[in-house]
């Protein structure tokens, strides 16, 4: 008979908890998700006991200072401080977001950390990507053309055409809508999620590239697009005020387009 709650011993424990300093003066709780493969224990969150008067502003400030002055066993990815690098994205405050952008002073209460959802975790709030990333190589995500011969200076479009990349080129692929997104967590081993169909369609509507309707002919699957059902989680998460919904019903709409021609 099928299962369909996980066994006891699998819970998220009750972790650790790290007293501030005696005389700090602004003191607030982070919680944070921890889980060490190589300690065979179960996952569990620690609470720190953070001094903002000698804090940055934002999460990411926070996690460092954690990593630095209390805790240097706490792991995180983060590289560029400002999100350009996508490094960062975890889930705060119960939303996928940059820890490097959110505003501390913008969290309720207690600051919730944990990696971002429906991920394989590789250690603490380091998410594995392997499987985001072999999607992402998979629409090729590079111009491709068969009749221009290669040219010694830059592929030139007009104003107009580069102008139908905004709104798509800003994409950091950091992974937060693909892990807010229902179908991706319960097809993301087919569904190619709305990080990477963002991507596709920037590729397929570059007025360079030449190859639309093998892209379009790779995306003509069940799985592969059609399992988004436009609960538009993914635009409501993206921390770049992006929309892959839309990016994803306008590949639709060219399917159709193209069955009509
Ligand atoms: S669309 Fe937004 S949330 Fe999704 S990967 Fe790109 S930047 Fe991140
Ligand atoms: S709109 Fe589509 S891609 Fe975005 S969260 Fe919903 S199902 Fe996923
Ligand atoms: S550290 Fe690069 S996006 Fe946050």
């Amino acid at each position: 008979m099928a299962e369909f709650s996980l066994p006891k011993n699998s819970k998220v424990q009750k972790g650790k908890h790290f007293a501030a300093k005696a005389g700090a003066k602004k003191v607030r709780n982070f919680k944070v998700y921890r889980w060490n493969p190589d300690a065979g224990q179960n996952p569990s969150t620690d609470t720190y006991e953070v001094d903002l008067a000698t804090c940055g502003p934002m999460v990411l400030d926070a996690l460092i200072k954690i990593k630095n002055e209390i805790d240097p066993s706490l792991t995180f990815r983060r590289s560029c401080r400002e999100g350009i690098c996508g490094s960062c994205a975890m889930n705060i405050d119960g939303t996928n977001t940059l820890a490097c952008t959110k505003a501390i002073e913008d969290c309720k209460g207690e600051v919730k950390i944990y990696p971002l959802p429906h991920m394989p975790v590789i250690k603490d709030l380091v998410p594995d990507l392997s499987h985001f990333y072999a999607q992402y190589a998979s629409i090729k995500p590079w111009i491709r053309t068969q009749s221009t011969p290669m040219p010694d200076s830059e592929r030139l479009q007009s104003k107009e055409d580069r102008a139908k990349l905004d709104g798509l080129y800003e994409c950091i692929l950091c992974a937060c809508c693909s892990t807010s997104c229902p179908s991706y967590w319960w097809n993301g081993d087919r569904y190619l999620g709305p990080a990477v169909l963002l991507q596709a369609y920037r590729w397929i509507i570059d007025s360079r590239d030449e190859d639309t309707g093998a892209r379009l002919d790779d995306l003509e699957d069940p799985f592969r697009l059609y399992r988004c059902h436009t609960i538009m989680n993914c635009a409501k998460t993206c921390p770049k005020g992006l929309n892959p919904a839309k990016a994803i019903a306008e590949i639709k709409k060219l399917m159709i387009q193209r069955r009509g021609a």
